[in-house]
């Protein structure tokens, strides 16, 4: 089939915490690429994204924080859209699920489905809180697993034995929002009857027998287990609401709104006048980069027309609602086309263990990018050459440091600096001419019209390790040339011209194959090269480069990192819990599992007052050594704070302090905190301490 256009989604990430390297090597990385690469073949395109902003992990993310679900969502939708951005994931929009075009673009698909008598209408029994008055998502019930008797056990699963369970399911079940025992109660809700529309579903799936292996394989055994109808509805409070008269207090299950949130957004990006959002969301609203003169319908071409070519980008925890549940969606609706791949990655674990939100076991992007700037390449080739595509795979900081040092700084920058210094050496910095060719420049040339080639059919396979491991082997390929022609021992001023010229030629080549992989380097590259953007069918041309052309300023691409910042990043890592909120997002964030009153109970959270706050040279980030007097009790205890940009050390002397007092001590270089000083995230990446009202006392204990 030959596609007109097409229409790249990266699945809607939950706004409940900041984006982090699973994220990235899941979905929006892998996306990017294949969008960049389309757009320099000239093709048009739309990558769609957005904030997912409803659902229950934004509720209990909430209710931790203290503050109101649309608190949480408006914080890190701009914090992902942010980091995404500065990053350069380039989408054409990134929208949000709360947005009113969204709410009322959901509403409108459920009522056409109702319309069309697709829904079946079901009373069932769901739990009830009798004191906060609302029904009970399968989160926020609790209980003891019939199978491994854990008494932690959630209404879904049950995270100590892993099965998945139901909150009938659950011996003694308690409401974690009152401590009470809920009751059943009886509700109607709307389902998508699954298992009647299984036929259509297994046709769509057996005409992708093209998808990889791990998706369709998934697909495949869902459908042989037999597909079960599915409530698209929800007793909640947070979402968008069921637009129908008998259905009060009832909203859209978010696996129903959020995939429609790509179509909301297209129509967003797409339309004439700016949306608004619902709610108090933000207050400035992205203006369409283009489509506005298309009119209002252009999003449809988007969306309805057979020759556009959909394909959603996710992570394997999103395949069933990608590949079986929007499709029937889709499918019951039928104006619209459905997926023709859905490229789903495996997941990605950090220095051999799982990613962890509530652990803070992560690289979170935010920090990555204060961290390491202008490094966003760096992550980009490592996170690609490393992906989980077909199986679940591991960064590790050794790696991250090796592959930039041997890979990017010896074989990619290594060619084009030689390259550049060599023509800077014998040719004042303009390109010579290239007339007498050996065997071996001849060859040469003609590997290097290959290589476009290459790079194209493994991105179009979705297999982007591949294709970048072809892109840097363009470069090894220069350097071989290099290191068997020797210029810098020839004297033959026109012999040197001539493999100068051809190693020219290949960095222009780079210059175009490294785009969609590492944008900023291409950059880079064009402005050392002196050449303005080229696109993909300027690839695989020796003739990129003119005789004479003058060439701009030699710059290394790449630089070596040192064992000492690596290390750092893996003490960072393993001190976890920081000692004090290092930089905005250290404790986190994202699905953090429910606390009961029990783990509460279990910090000892005292009022302590600062005797002292004395200067911490040792430290890795500029930080105090607090000496903090609790009472009789607990006595006089030490703690390390990265506070020296928002207090002197006079400032807080005699200053009233919050600590957890009974986690472990810990060694922060020389120095051993033994509390853990609570605060809050200032702007400046610093902490702001947590002050308790003058008239606690010291020893004092909260409960
Ligand atoms: O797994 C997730 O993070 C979901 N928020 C993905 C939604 S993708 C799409 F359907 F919106
Ligand atoms: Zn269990």
């Amino acid at each position: 089939m030959n596609f007109k256009r097409h229409t790249v989604t990266a699945a809607l990430p939950y706004a409940n915490g900041p984006v982090h390297i699973g994220h990235l090597a899941g979905c929006y990385i892998p996306a990017d690429i294949y969008v960049r690469y389309l757009r320099s073949k000239g093709e048009d395109v739309k990558f769609i994204c957005g904030s997912d902003e409803h659902g229950v992990p934004i509720t209990i993310k909430a209710k931790k924080e203290g503050i109101t679900p649309q608190q949480v969502v408006d914080k890190y939708h701009k914090m992902m859209g942010d980091s995404f951005r500065e990053f350069g994931i380039s989408f054409d929009i990134y929208s949000r699920t709360s947005n009113k075009i969204h709410h009322e673009t959901a509403q409108e698909f459920f009522k056409t489905l109702y319309d069309k008598k697709v829904f079946t209408e079901e009373v069932t029994e769901q739990y009830f809180d009798e004191k906060a008055n609302q029904f009970l998502a399968d989160r926020y019930i609790t209980g003891t697993c019939p199978k491994c008797a854990n008494e932690n056990a959630y209404g879904d699963q049950c995270e100590k034995c892993g099965s998945t369970l139901s909150p009938t399911d659950l011996i003694n079940p308690k409401s974690t929002l009152s401590g009470e025992k809920p009751v059943l109660r009886k509700t109607k809700n709307w389902f998508l009857p699954l298992d009647k529309m299984q036929p259509q579903i297994e046709k769509y799936i057996e005409s992708h027998k093209d998808w990889k292996v791990n998706v369709y394989g998934q697909c495949k055994s869902w459908l042989d287990q037999k597909l079960q109808p599915r409530a698209m509805t929800r007793d909640l409070d947070w979402g968008v609401k069921v637009p129908l008269k008998d259905a009060e207090g009832k909203v859209l299950y978010v696996w129903f709104d959020a995939p429609i949130g790509y179509i909301s957004a297209t129509k967003e990006l797409l339309s004439p006048t700016p949306t608004l959002p619902i709610g108090e969301g933000e207050k400035k609203q992205q203006v369409p980069p283009n489509g506005r003169d298309l009119g209002g319908a252009a999003w449809e071409l988007y969306w309805k027309s057979k020759d556009t070519r959909l394909v959603h980008f996710i992570g394997k925890d999103n395949i069933v609602f990608h590949c079986i549940i929007f499709p029937a969606m889709l499918m019951a609706h039928g104006d619209y086309i459905l997926a023709d791949n859905v490229p789903a990655n495996e997941f990605l674990n950090l220095e051999g263990e799982k990613i962890s939100t509530s652990r803070n076991w992560a690289v979170w992007l935010h920090e990555y990018l204060q961290e390491f700037p202008g490094k966003q390449d760096v992550l980009r080739y490592v996170l690609t050459s490393n992906a989980p595509e077909t199986k679940d795979n591991d960064f590790t900081w050794k790696d991250f440091q090796q592959k930039n040092n041997s890979e990017l700084v010896a074989i990619l920058g290594n060619f084009v600096n030689r390259t550049m210094v060599l023509t800077q050496k014998y040719f004042a910095n303009t390109v010579p001419p290239a007339d007498e060719f050996t065997r071996g420049d001849l060859l040469i040339l003609e590997e290097i019209t290959k290589y476009p080639q290459k790079v194209a059919a493994s991105v179009d396979a979705f297999k982007f390790r591949e294709a970048l491991a072809e892109m840097i082997n363009l470069a090894r390929t220069g350097n071989k040339y290099l290191a068997e022609n020797e210029p810098w021992k020839l004297t033959d001023k026109k012999r040197i011209g001539c493999i100068l010229n051809i190693c020219l030629q290949i960095s222009a080549n780079l210059a175009v194959v490294a785009e969609p992989f590492l944008p900023n380097t291409s950059v880079n590259l064009s402005a050392i090269l002196n050449i303005g953007k080229l696109n993909w069918r300027d690839a695989g041309r020796t003739d990129i480069l003119k005789t004479g052309h003058p060439l701009g300023i030699a710059k290394l691409l790449f630089e070596k990192i040192e064992d000492d910042i690596i290390e750092k990043q893996i003490q960072k890592l393993k001190s976890s819990p920081p000692p004090l909120s290092p930089s905005g997002g250290g404790h986190g964030g994202g699905n953090s599992p429910m606390a009961t009153i029990d783990d509460f109970k279990k910090l000892d959270i005292r009022v302590g007052k600062i005797i002292e706050a004395l200067d911490f040279p040792e430290a890795k980030k500029p930080a105090y050594k607090l000496k903090i007097d609790f009472g009789k009790e607990i006595g006089i205890k030490n703690s390390s704070a990265q506070i020296t940009k928002n207090y002197t050390k006079e400032q807080l002397k005699g200053k009233l302090v919050l600590a957890v007092v009974n986690f472990p001590p810990r060694k922060v270089g020389p120095f051993l905190s033994e509390v853990l000083t609570l605060g809050v995230p200032g702007d400046n990446n610093e902490t702001i301490l947590v002050e308790p009202g003058k008239d606690v006392e010291v020893g004092g204990k909260l409960s």
